[in-house]
């Protein structure tokens, strides 16, 4: 057995290698070493350390001059770090331990003052509420440039048809504007969820300690208010283990990416030549290193592939905290980088999508030719015979009839006279065609919700009402 040397532990840079006779392994280090990623906390950690300075000064564990002197050196490593003057070391673990090792090297013995009452435990937890919570305003501010640009889309093209899908298949005619109004929706419901997930990170865990609270007595309360957070933690064991938080936003970033998912899914599709409802531009758009013809929305395919990976950032964090006991473990160190990518990948996204639609040319004569084929007015047809007092089913059964009559004979619903119309119901009248055209199809969904022209205009106009209230 190795004997203890007293003073040895002195060797070891750790602030925590008291108890020690050996230094960390060189490779344990390393692997245990946050730093190179947790740096991104640095404002967040130092800002922290600031308001708790002030609550140690009011629980007398500082006097005023101690205080001081931590605040400006604490505001001198801000901007060194900020200006990339000060390096952070590996050696140290974590930006934590960085910091309050520069703060010592700088002003000595007051330095080590400041950790008292506190445990990186709460502290990281404290960190990363604080940058998640700005991160949420962030992304909801992105969004919102989104939805900006999808209602100009909207409004540039508000009487342009195109043929609305289920399974894939021709079904209805729409707006363009509707089904573009759609995904303005999915963005607003999204700017819930990270007003949630903002909401679920906006508690302070800063006074838990390690797990157990702390001996001196600090004004939470006001340390809360000092650092922006409206709630304080209610029990110490489950502030330090908590990553709900986390969970919450990630998670929010998840169903985020899917919707984008799938509307970068229509934009591939509908860039092909098989539908041609869309000309991607070519700045937003590749080639191929051996095709010379081609010309592919590779920047939609990334925003679809990019799901994958946000997808597992959610199983990451979910899978590190299922099999932990209370409370704290470096296993929660993990959630740092799928958090931190989740953020950058959104964030990209977002931006990208945002210019790619922007700069996308609408083929709006092919969208509107079809509309024409496909039988989409089949069902107006069926609602003209349920206004002439025929049952739907029945109805349903007549046009049923009536489109196997024209896929037969090659021809479109518009084109039958009424005496062929006659041939299959009698409650058909001279009037019934005009029921068939696509504009009179979009006209007739006339209520709250429906593709008419005046519903879908006011629903921009509602949206865009919605997006300057939201932003004041
Ligand atoms: N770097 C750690 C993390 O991100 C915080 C430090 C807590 N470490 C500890 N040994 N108690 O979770």
């Amino acid at each position: 057995m190795a004997k203890r040397v007293v003073g040895n532990s002195r060797k070891s840079k750790k602030a925590w290698s008291g108890r020690f006779s050996h230094p960390l392994a060189k490779s344990a280090e390393s692997f245990t070493s946050s730093v190179h990623y947790d740096v991104r906390l640095y404002k967040q950690d130092i800002v922290q350390s600031m308001a708790y300075a002030q609550t140690l000064l009011k629980a007398r564990i500082l006097n005023v001059a101690e205080c001081k002197k931590i605040i400006n050196a604490l505001q001198l490593i801000l901007k060194g770090i900020a200006e990339g003057k000060i390096k952070l070391s590996r050696e140290y673990e974590d930006v934590h331990m960085n910091i309050e090792h520069l703060l010592i090297e700088k002003i000595g013995d007051v330095g080590k003052k400041l950790h008292s009452g506190r445990s990186r435990n709460d502290q990281v937890s404290t960190d990363l509420r604080m940058y998640l919570k700005n991160e949420a305003t962030e992304v909801s501010g992105l969004i919102v440039k989104l939805q900006e640009a999808l209602l100009d889309i909207a409004e540039e093209n508000i009487k342009v048809i195109m043929p609305g899908y289920t399974h894939l298949q021709r079904a209805q005619p729409v707006l363009l504007s509707h089904h573009l109004m759609a995904f303005y929706e999915m963005l607003e419901r999204d700017k819930e969820r990270f007003a949630k997930a903002s909401e679920s990170a906006d508690v302070l865990p800063l006074g838990s300690g390690a797990l157990a609270g702390t001996n001196i007595k600090l004004d939470r309360d006001s340390l809360a208010y000092e650092l922006g957070f409206s709630k304080i933690s209610k029990n110490s064991m489950d502030a330090v283990s908590d990553r709900d938080f986390a969970i919450d936003f990630v998670s929010a970033a998840a169903v985020l990416m899917m919707h984008l998912s799938r509307f970068a899914e229509e934009i591939i599709i509908w860039s092909t030549r098989e539908f041609g409802f869309l000309t991607l531009s070519d700045k937003f758009s590749t080639g191929s290193s051996i095709m010379p013809q081609k010309k592919n929305p590779d920047i939609a395919e990334l925003i679809r592939g990019k799901t994958g990976r946000v997808y597992g950032h959610l199983m990451a964090i979910l899978t590190v905290m299922k099999g932990l006991p209370l409370a704290y473990n470096r296993d929660m160190q993990e959630d740092k980088e799928a958090v931190f990518d989740t953020v950058d990948t959104i964030k990209a996204v977002l931006d990208i999508f945002e210019q790619m639609i922007k700069s996308t040319k609408i083929e709006s004569e092919q969208m509107e030719k079809s509309a024409q084929k496909g039988f989409l007015t089949a069902t107006d047809l069926a609602y003209y015979l349920v206004g002439r007092g025929v049952p739907f089913r029945e109805a349903h059964k007549v046009v049923g009839e009536l489109v196997a009559y024209c896929e037969e004979s090659n021809m479109e619903l518009e084109y039958l006279s009424l005496k062929q119309l006659k041939q299959f119901s009698d409650a058909f009248t001279y009037d019934a065609t005009r029921y068939l055209s696509t504009k009179n199809s979009v006209a007739n969904k006339d209520l709250p919700g429906g593709t008419a022209p005046n519903r879908v205009k006011d629903a921009i106009k509602r949206a865009r009402k919605n997006l300057t209230t939201h932003k004041a």
